[in-house]
């Protein structure tokens, strides 16, 4: 009889001798605190791998909330989707002996384009939250964009940090405290802010309605103590749309006053229109990130590498322009850069890595993507970044 992906991940566990803990099911109606583990089930190959176990292991409040999209799910889909669509076009006989995948970005040497988006409370799937994603960030040699909704401070954040973090803020009704928590992130030597810009509300995310998703009152929003009592969610009650803290009064004029007194690179986050894009660089955004928030707010948008082209063809390298939204593989990083993206980043799948196996599992995760991506350089005869272009795509063409 045939194995299901369930039973063959389980075997490869046993075969690792590592310990698979799937039996986690009376616990997975409420939030448990899992148990770290040192060591990433050798089974787990994939990002996908990941994601089922994750699947098996998280509790299913958390994990309804991590992998839900907004609305039906369709730009969800179609974030996959799309990058499936996409054919590579290799190149023969390259010398593809010496690969190089470093990149300099605001003055900061990366070892390869893949970056770590901002999320929220992670000590949903681990104990250790935010701190354990940072260490692992640090052993895979990967840039952490540190969330505003974090459950540990970003003081707290940067000090556990062996590589430089970045900030993202949300700008909120209360502006001395957008202020300060910048300004906050800046003195905890965080080396970009990057201002989401896609969520003056919060998207319909019947996913998390349906799973009662609430955060614990035992965690709390660590940035945001003094705002926002702990627990809860940033959900307003039915009927109404606006958020406590989010506010959905922004205009441009607010891009001008945050860049005011930033003192690091300020970039644009959820950016998917290329008026905007071109908006976005006459404010003076160091950076953009073309995100459709991992199909969380607005439900039939475009999958980001749909309209990635027809962005960094706007910005025509007048600033980086980093995407996001459905990276899953390392063919998906090239088609990315292929299409003008500078670098990617990723944000589910380091959270499933969290849950799974904490700092080892975001360190297996990163590390996974970024093997791919160089085997896919390798045979697409693409040996540097700067070889990655257009030509090495079959654009499909419905
Ligand atoms: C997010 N994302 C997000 N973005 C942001 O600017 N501020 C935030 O607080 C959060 N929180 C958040 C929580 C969770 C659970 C997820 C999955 C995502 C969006 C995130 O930065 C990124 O844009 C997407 O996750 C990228 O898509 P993939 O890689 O998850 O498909």
């Amino acid at each position: 009889m045939p194995m299901t992906r369930r039973e063959i991940l389980l075997s490869a566990c046993a075969l690792a001798g590592t310990p698979a803990r799937l039996s986690a099911a009376q616990s997975r109606d409420g939030i448990q605190q899992p148990t770290p583990e040192s060591q990433a089930p050798a089974g787990a190959v994939s990002l996908s791998d990941f994601e089922a176990l994750a699947r098996e292991r998280v509790p299913r409040m958390a994990f309804e909330y991590i992998s839900g999209g907004a609305a039906d799910e369709i730009t969800l889909r179609w974030n996959r989707e799309s990058f499936d669509r996409i054919r590579l076009r290799p190149k023969i006989l390259v010398d593809v002996s010496n690969l190089d995948t470093r990149l300099t970005l605001f003055g900061q040497e990366l070892p390869f384009p893949i970056l770590l988006a901002p999320t929220a409370y992670h000590r949903l799937v681990h104990p250790e939250g935010e701190i354990a994603t940072v260490r692992g960030a640090g052993l895979a040699g990967a840039t952490l964009i540190a969330g505003m909704l974090a459950t540990t401070t970003i003081e707290e954040m940067a000090k556990a940090a062996t590589r430089p973090l970045w900030f993202q803020t949300y700008i909120l009704k209360d502006r001395g405290f957008t202020r300060d928590l910048v300004q906050r992130a800046e003195g905890a030597g965080c080396k970009a802010i990057c201002v989401t810009v896609d969520s003056p509300v919060v998207g319909v995310r019947n996913r998390d309605q349906r799973a009662n998703f609430a955060l614990p009152p035992e965690m709390e929003r660590a940035n945001l103590k003094g705002l926002m009592r702990p627990g809860g969610n940033l959900r307003p009650p039915e009927g109404d749309i606006y958020t406590p803290i989010l506010d959905a009064s922004l205009t441009w004029k607010e891009i001008d006053w945050l860049r005011s007194f930033a003192r690091v690179p300020v970039l644009l986050k959820g950016v998917l229109n290329p008026d905007d894009a071109d908006q976005a660089v006459k404010a003076g955004a160091s950076g953009i990130i073309v995100s459709n928030h991992g199909a969380r707010n607005l439900d039939t948008v475009p999958a980001t590498i749909d309209i990635l082209s027809e962005v960094t063809e706007r910005v025509a390298g007048r600033i980086p322009v980093l995407m996001d939204s459905g990276v899953r593989r390392g063919t998906d990083v090239l088609k990315a850069l292929a299409l003008g993206a500078t670098a990617v980043l990723i944000g589910r799948p380091y959270l499933y890595g969290l849950g799974v196996a904490g700092p080892e599992g975001v360190r297996r995760v990163v590390n996974i993507l970024q093997t791919e991506f160089r085997i896919a350089m390798a045979l697409a005869g693409r040996p540097s970044l700067r070889s990655i272009d257009r030509s090495a795509l079959w654009l499909y063409r419905p």
